[in-house]
């Protein structure tokens, strides 16, 4: 199963770029850079990497991500993914990214979007991946502030194939951002939001008829509400799901206890992610092998997944034809 797994092309559409940052990569920055880290070895770090829920987390997570400086800092951190995801058979990589967290700390847009851009040309011409950008909005941080980021981000409209939603969710509901989503609406930019992870059913609700994303991220909460569960289902609405993470981040306890077979089992469309890999505990394989693990999957349903994403993922109809036919080659 586990060759099966490595060999199913894997489209990964939640990712988040500063969230695959591992320690190793961490110390050589800060060495490079001069930044003074709060731990005295890799071990350290990863030992220090016991959340009690996201807030917990997103502190270590923005903390680790103050060695990233640079465009070449950027580069790195990206084709360093990038070239584990290809090792574990991952086709396509959809990542968000954190404008206001990097600003925050004195480091521009430009030095951010250099470096990407120079790692997804990269990773295409060398390892033959597509990959899409999705420019996040802190929901903890002031909608004001997102706004000015959009506007400010207008030499990379072009460049954007979404506008994300994430950070700590409890308290910032969908409808803070209602000016800012409708904004990138009238920009033509598609809308993605992190919802009904910490956050309850309501907020997934508001993400679809406020800010009119195309995919909910997390989404797993939405079992808590009949009503709406059928609706996705009816709607065809694609949940990004990341097991790991949801186990990591207590969402749930632990793996057998995940809600990814009844989300299945009410019909919804769901594909497999691996949110922070580096923070979480694996990547797209991991959470592949996890999901075997714990729900004995048959080869079928993982293929129907990788199938949803493929569908569901920011590609041109050629490429996407292309990842299609890779799947049936492989089943
Ligand atoms: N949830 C919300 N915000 C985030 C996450 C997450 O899992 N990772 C990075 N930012
Ligand atoms: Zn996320």
């Amino acid at each position: 199963m586990r060759d099966f797994l490595k060999r199913l092309p894997k489209a990964e559409l939640h990712l988040h770029i500063e969230g695959s940052l591992e320690p190793e990569l961490m110390f050589a920055l800060a060495r490079r850079n001069g930044v003074t880290l709060p731990y005295d070895s890799v071990e350290a770090v990863r030992s220090a990497y016991e959340f009690d829920d996201l807030t917990s987390f997103l502190e270590l997570y923005y903390q680790g991500m103050s060695v990233l400086r640079t465009a070449e800092d950027f580069h790195d951190l990206a084709m360093d993914y990038f070239r584990r995801a290809h090792g574990e058979g991952v086709v396509h990589v959809e990542m968000h990214f954190d404008p206001q967290a990097h600003l925050a700390r004195g480091i521009e847009l430009d030095a951010v979007m250099e470096g990407l851009s120079l790692a997804r040309r990269e990773a295409e011409r060398e390892l033959g991946m597509s990959t899409a950008l999705i420019m996040a909005f802190l929901r903890d941080r002031p909608a004001e502030e997102a706004m000015k980021v959009l506007e400010s981000a207008a030499p990379y409209w072009e460049m954007l194939d979404a506008v994300g939603l994430d950070s700590a969710e409890r308290g910032h509901p969908p409808s803070k951002f209602i000016e800012v989503f409708q904004r990138a609406r009238m920009l033509g930019i598609p809308r993605v939001a992190h919802a009904g992870e910490e956050g309850p059913p309501e907020y997934i609700r508001e993400a679809l008829d406020l800010l009119d994303v195309c995919r909910i991220d997390h989404g797993v909460r939405c079992l808590e509400n009949p009503e709406l569960v059928a609706r996705l289902r009816d709607e065809g609405v694609v949940l990004t799901v990341c097991p790991l993470s949801n186990v990591r981040l207590k969402v749930v306890e632990r793996m057998t206890d995940h809600p990814l077979p009844q989300l299945l089992g009410a019909g919804l469309r769901l594909t497999l992610n691996s949110d922070d890999p580096a923070y979480f505990g694996g990547g797209m394989l991991d959470n592949f092998l996890a999901c075997h693990e714990a729900f004995g999957w048959s080869r079928e349903t993982f293929i129907q997944l990788a199938g949803t994403a493929i569908e569901s993922a920011f590609l041109s109809d050629k490429r996407r034809l292309e990842l299609h036919r890779q799947l049936a080659d492989c089943a």
